[in-house]
């Protein structure tokens, strides 16, 4: 995902800034830039690709001496990686230089507001309309033109400043996303991340929310976004640098679980208008005939993604009425499917390098379906061999066992499910602008149950010796059930299994005793009733009994053994929601274990071989 640093000192800005990307280059970009304020001048140099590609050009056509600059490595959101789309972004006249990280939700306004003004646009970013607003706002004050162009701004930013006026300082200023300040003797760096500065200095003050900073070669000053001075105090990173990569964490896995509510924010960023309940999805590639032709729609994905499409499957048939078949890639790819030109095959991937999955999807093609992409990787292989894309702009995750992607590819799904039902006519449009509302708000919930994980690690600790586990679901939990029990086999090593709990009686009742325990899902009020009898069927035959349930279920306290209790959201949206809390008892389980959380025993990322 993008990074940021800005620096003010004595040091040759360019190198420092490089250095500094080249630190944060294991978050992924595609493109990456670098301005510098050289002798009243702006020099910028911006290149797609690895990050030597614009060492080349720092080197050949833009060296300087210059001591002040910012720097950013992209990861496209709004709009392709190019050239044109890298950051920084300059205003008309190139006098200020922005790098953004963070989504403006309300940008198409602003820009047909500035462009109406005569502003004139380079890039199809969301991005550019702070260089332009700024530019819109500026008298001679920077750090005032800054504060007047952000009180017009939605959506979530971390941003940097650099105006040619201003040799003596930078501005920068955060919502939501991450950005701190580093303080050195002589020199300050501003980054969006601690890895990017700390061969430089390791004393660091942390942004808050919605408040900025000027920074300058010898002080630093913060204010709130109303222009109120605030003191702030600096912190000591004593971090090795691997750790500062994990953002603190002890693991990967985990710094990812806590990443999820900002993941979501970014999958629905600028796609969706609450007021009028619209849905964005400008790379789907499927025209009005070809969404109104779809008789059948067939899902395809692997592991993770195979339940992430489980869950699509009864958003789909729900929302939009068309009947969905989800197949495991590696059967769907052997089995001659039943595809036709009538037939939307949707392939659902985070690295998009998945052999079978791609395997899948020229074979659908191969039978005249139309393929879409639910992906996170830009640019991998599957991203261009499918017809239309939906990205789920999760970042990159470096934990084997998936857990952003998966929430991710739900939040997509949502989207998607949202557009056709308004295109088909299945869905008032009411109904659309609540759950956009309702979409708005997971992440906050999703904070909420992240901000107490010490039940979940005390049940853990209970149940970290278990030899078998088993999860139940019923509905659009069961696929949650069979994600939790993946959670926990992948990286813990504990088999587990997943069931519908109306089919335990079918056979694993028999499995029932004190010693398997059981995981029941009971969090959609559709069928709540239903799981509260299994539950009770489990505790007949002395099982004990883990309910995940929403909060506002008290009475499921009467029944189960334990209850991890989520905030309370439409069914349609528990997925989302259900399953953190199963992320955060794998995780617990296999740390308590002392197992390798991150790279468990012989699985691997992304696997390109059948
Ligand atoms: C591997 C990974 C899983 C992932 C699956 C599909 O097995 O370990 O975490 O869910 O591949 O990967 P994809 O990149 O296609 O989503």
């Amino acid at each position: 995902m993008c990074g940021i640093i800005g620096y003010i000192g004595d040091k040759p800005a360019n190198q420092v800034i490089f250095e500094g990307l080249m630190r944060l280059e294991y978050r992924g970009y595609d493109s990456a830039g670098i301005a510098v304020l050289d002798q009243g001048k702006i020099v910028l140099a911006k290149d797609v690709g690895k990050l030597r590609n614009l060492r080349e050009l720092l080197l050949t056509n833009f060296p300087s001496i210059s001591s002040q600059g910012i720097g950013h490595t992209r990861w496209a959101t709004h709009g392709r990686p190019s050239t044109f789309n890298a950051h920084p972004h300059g205003d008309c006249m190139a006098t200020l230089m922005v790098a953004h990280n963070g989504i403006i939700e309300n940008y198409m306004k602003l820009k047909h507001s500035l462009q109406s003004a005569g502003h004139i646009f380079k890039s199809e970013t969301d991005s550019e309309v702070l260089a332009h607003l700024i530019e819109s706002h500026y008298k001679g004050n920077i750090e005032d033109a800054v504060l007047k162009a952000l009180a017009q701004v939605e959506g979530a930013y971390a941003i940097v400043v650099l105006h040619r006026d201003h040799s003596d300082r930078l501005v920068c200023a955060r919502k939501e996303s991450p950005l701190i300040v580093g303080l050195g003797k002589g020199e300050n760096f501003i980054a969006s991340d601690v890895t990017a500065i700390m061969q430089h200095t390791r004393r660091v003050v942390f942004i808050e929310n919605l408040e900025c900073a000027i920074v300058k070669r010898d002080r630093v000053d913060f204010f709130d976004l109303a222009g109120k001075p605030l003191e702030r105090k600096s912190s000591l990173i004593d971090w090795n640098p691997i750790a500062a990569e994990k953002g603190g964490f002890s693991h990967f896995m985990l710094k990812e679980i806590y990443e999820q509510p900002q993941v979501i924010r970014n999958t629905i960023g600028g796609r969706t208008q609450e007021e009028d309940g619209k849905i964005f999805l400008t790379e789907l590639g499927l025209t009005g005939p070809d969404i109104f032709r779809t008789q059948r729609i067939v899902m395809v994905a692997c592991g993770t993604a195979y339940y992430a499409a489980c869950v699509g499957k009864y958003l789909i048939e729900q929302l939009v009425r068309i009947p969905v078949e989800c197949d495991l890639a590696s059967e769907f790819r052997y089995r001659q499917p039943v595809v036709d030109r009538n037939t939307l095959v949707v392939a659902i991937s985070q690295s998009g390098e998945t052999a079978d999955t791609l395997a899948a999807v020229r074979e659908a093609k191969l039978r005249g379906a139309k393929v879409l992409g639910i992906v996170n990787a830009k640019e991998s292989t599957l991203t261009r061999e499918v017809d239309g894309l939906v990205y789920i702009h999760a970042g990159p995750e470096i934990g084997v066992a998936s857990t952003k992607a998966y929430i991710a590819m739900l939040t997509a799904q949502v989207l998607l499910a949202l557009l056709l039902g308004k295109i088909r006519g299945t869905l008032k449009p009411e109904f659309v602008q609540e759950t956009i509302r309702e979409l708005k708000i997971l992440p906050q919930r999703i904070e909420q149950l992240l901000s107490n994980t010490a039940p979940i690690r005390a049940l853990a600790e209970k149940f970290k010796d278990a030899r078998h586990f088993l999860f139940l679901g019923r509905g659009i939990n069961f696929p949650t059930a069979m994600e939790g029990a993946l959670k926990l086999k992948e990286i813990s090593y504990i088999h587990a299994e997943a069931y519908a709990a109306g089919e335990m009686k079918h056979g694993p009742i028999a499995l029932i005793d004190k010693d398997l325990p059981v995981m029941a899902i009971a969090t959609n009020q559709s069928v709540y009733d239903k799981l509260v009898s299994n539950i009770k069927e489990v505790q007949a035959r002395s099982g004990t009994v883990i309910a995940v349930a929403c909060e506002s279920n008290c009475d499921i306290k009467n029944v189960a053994d334990y209850v991890i209790a989520i905030p309370d959201c439409p069914e349609i949206l528990t997925p989302i929601l259900s399953v953190v809390p199963l992320q955060l008892f794998a995780y617990f389980v296999a740390d308590l274990r002392g197992l390798d959380v991150d790279q468990p025993r012989n699985l691997a990322k992304s696997v390109t071989v059948e």
